[in-house]
Formats: structure tokens, C-alpha cells, sequence
């Protein structure tokens, strides 16, 4: 029996409501709104019924009203991109009434800082409801790019030279002896952040600079990696204490690297899916990703990034995201498309994750 059956005839009820969030504060915003729009197309309407909240730039929540009539009026009537406006709500109230009224559970579809990283997720905690995805500890984990890479360097997990700085740290002396030890180029990254944003290449100590300066401008932490040259191959996961892992993909960036515009603007980085890799290297980056996925005690979905150096240290891993892009052209749905699950079923199985997870916690829980 499906983990959702069970639950809606323990409720007695006969429809989920899933609350779908999307928008926030981060600087992947839109993004999410466009994630949003196609999933509120997928989900199937006979199984769940879906109340659409949107977080706006601000902050504010607010039931998408809109969003929720064109859902009314049939999959067709929703915009490529929903909007976060409509009546405002308090979210701890609203979840409560929620809960109250029958089976619920709630799909975080947001990405960057105070959604992706366990902000949210603490929230849907203390309220007790069902949610999607990584739960607090993996959310703020897989936000953090220093703390997860020390995470994986504790497992032995290969992955690129760094060094992570904070702000008062950052002087003319210590980045010199950061190119030292390192060597130049670097990648100098926000620590918290996602989608490219404030990521740049140094190749020279006053271009280090300025690109720790930049980092610095979204984060008072800053990671600074050798820069690798190899190929980006990525892996997406599902699942909770018994994951599997898709076919890998590769991006094949447009611009010099994998950047924001790269990403979301220009239609310049090609994906190639399956990725063009041999049968042991296809399974070496699947299995190493699940064990990245454990490390970081990711559930529910993730997707592990990884450089291949094919002349050299083979499969180093960059970075994961508990809240990968989710459009129907975007990576994570597209490998598991490949590998035999299309996007509805894919909704469908983590809210089933999300059930899953939430009933054994409340086991494992003593209040
Ligand atoms: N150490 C590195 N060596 C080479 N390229 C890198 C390195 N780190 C990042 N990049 C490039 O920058 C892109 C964005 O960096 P990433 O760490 O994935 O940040 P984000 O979380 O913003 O996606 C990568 O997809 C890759 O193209
Ligand atoms: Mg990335």
C-alpha cells in the first residue's frame, strides 16, 4: 500500500492538502515561482488538493489567489510563473488550522537562504506537518558550502583544495597565503548561497580580492577552492533511509563557467543526459553520491554535484542541493525522466517520502 493511502484513510479523509510554498527571500525567487507553476500543473488534483502560498521578496506570506483560481479553472489556466501576492497569512496559524482540518503536506520549493537551508523546515518541525525534502540539520548542512565540505573531508570524500574565510579573517596577507597554498586560479564562493550567485574565478591576488570582496557582499563566510579543470557531472537521489541514485548528467557550460546566467538567462550550458561516461564511471559517481546523501543526512531528494578529472584525482565532489532546481527543463527531474520516472510520478513519491519520514520521526520522537 502507498504511504499517502494509508494516511488519508487514517485521517478519513479523502484528498491531501498540499501546501506548496514557493518564492522567498533568496535571490532565487523567480526561479522558484517558475518551479512552482509546473508543479501546481503536475500535481495530480483527484489526490490532493493544493493551496498555493507564496513568500514574496520581503518575506511576506501570502495565499496565492490567483494561482489558485487558474488551478480551479484547470492546469492549463496557470501562468509560466506564479506570483507571490494575494491574501496575506501568518504562517504558524495557518499550518496549525491545516492540520487540524485533515491530511496535509507541505512542499518547500524554495531555494537559497531562509527556505533551502532548515529556516523553513524548523518551522514545519515545531508545527508537526508532513514536509518534502532534507530535514533541518541536512537543509542547513547542504546550505553551507564550508560546513559540508568539512562534513565530507571528515568521510573522505575527494573533492577540490579549499579554504573557508570569515569576514574579519580577509586581509591583503592571509588571501596572499591562500593563493599560495593553493595556487592561482581560484573559485572564491559565498559559503551560503546558490545558482551561481556571487561565485567568480580569480586568476591574479588583486582579482582575489575583488572576488572576496564580492562573496562577502551575500555572506560573512567565504570559500575559496583550487580551480578544477574537469567536467560537471551531477547525480540526483531520492529517497530517505534506502536512497537511489539516477543516471548521471553533465553540464557542458556556455560561458567560461557554469553561471547564473548560464543557468536561468542565456540558453547557453548544454545538458547531456545520460552523461557520456563508461559503466564504471557511471556507477562509481552513483554510488559516491549516495554516500555523499548519507553524509550529509540528506531525505526526501537531493542532487550531488561533482567535477570529473579525467586525467587525474577522477570524481571530486562540489556541492549538493537539498532543493535542486525543479522545473520540468531542469536538472533534477530530467535524470530521473531518463531513468524511468516522469515528473508527476516524481511529485508523487516525495510526498509519499515526506509521509514516510514524518511518520517515523513522530516514533522515534519522545515530547
Ligand atoms: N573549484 C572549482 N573549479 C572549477 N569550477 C568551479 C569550481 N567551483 C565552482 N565552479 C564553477 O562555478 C559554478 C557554480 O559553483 P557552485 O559551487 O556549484 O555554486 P552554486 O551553489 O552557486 O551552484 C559550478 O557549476 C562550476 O561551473
Ligand atoms: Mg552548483
Amino acid at each position: 500500500m502507498r504511504c499517502t493511502e494509508g494516511y488519508r484513510e487514517e485521517m478519513g479523509d479523502d484528498r491531501i492538502n498540499l501546501i506548496v510554498i514557493f518564492g522567498g527571500q533568496s535571490a532565487e525567487h523567480d526561479v522558484s515561482c517558475v518551479t512552482a507553476a509546473h508543479v501546481l500543473r503536475a500535481v495530480d488534483q483527484s489526490r490532493y488538493r493544493v493551496t498555493p502560498i507564496g513568500i514574496d521578496r520581503d518575506g511576506r506570506w501570502q495565499l496565492a489567489t490567483a494561482a489558485l483560481a487558474a488551478l480551479e479553472a484547470g492546469p492549463r489556466a496557470l501562468p509560466e510563473r506564479l506570483e507571490a501576492v494575494g491574501d496575506s497569512l501568518s504562517p504558524t496559524p495557518m499550518l496549525a488550522a491545516a492540520v487540524l482540518a485533515g491530511p496535509v503536506v507541505v512542499l518547500p520549493l524554495l531555494h537559497g537562504p531562509l527556505g533551502e537551508d532548515g529556516t523553513v523546515q524548523g518551522m514545519l518541525e515545531l508545527m508537526d506537518v508532513p514536509y518534502v525534502g532534507s530535514g533541518v540539520l541536512a537543509s542547513a548542512v547542504g546550505m553551507d558550502k564550508a560546513l559540508a565540505k568539512e562534513l565530507l573531508g571528515y568521510h573522505r570524500i575527494p573533492q577540490a583544495r579549499w579554504i573557508s574565510l570569515r569576514e574579519h579573517e580577509v586581509g591583503p596577507d592571509r588571501l596572499a597565503a591562500v593563493a599560495g597554498e593553493l595556487g592561482l586560479p581560484v573559485f572564491v564562493k559565498p559559503s551560503n548561497m546558490g545558482s551561481s550567485v556571487g561565485v567568480s574565478k580569480a586568476t591574479t591576488l588583486v582579482e582575489l580580492q575583488h572576488s572576496v570582496d564580492h562573496a562577502l557582499s551575500y555572506d560573512e563566510w567565504v570559500v575559496i577552492e583550487e580551480a578544477i579543470r574537469g567536467r560537471e557531472i551531477e547525480v540526483a537521489v531520492l529517497g530517505n533511509l534506502d536512497p537511489v541514485a539516477s543516471v548521471p548528467g553533465e553540464i557542458v557550460p556556455g560561458n567560461e563557467f557554469y553561471d547564473y546566467e548560464d543557468k536561468y538567462v542565456e540558453d547557453g550550458a548544454q545538458l547531456l543526459i545520460p552523461a557520456p561516461l563508461t559503466d564504471v564511471q557511471s556507477e562509481e559517481v552513483r554510488r559516491r553520491a549516495i554516500e555523499v546523501y548519507h553524509a550529509l543526512r540528506c531525505e526526501g531528494l537531493a542532487r550531488v554535484d561533482f567535477f570529473l578529472e579525467e586525467h587525474g584525482r577522477g570524481f571530486l565532489v562540489n556541492e549538493v542541493n537539498t532543493m535542486p532546481g525543479f522545473t520540468p527543463i531542469s536538472m533534477y527531474p530530467k535524470m530521473w525522466q531518463s531513468s524511468g520516472i516522469s515528473y508527476p510520478e516524481l511529485v508523487d513519491r516525495l510526498i509519499d517520502l515526506a509521509v514516510e519520514r514524518h511518520r517515523r520521526r513522530r516514533r522515534n520522537t519522545k515530547h
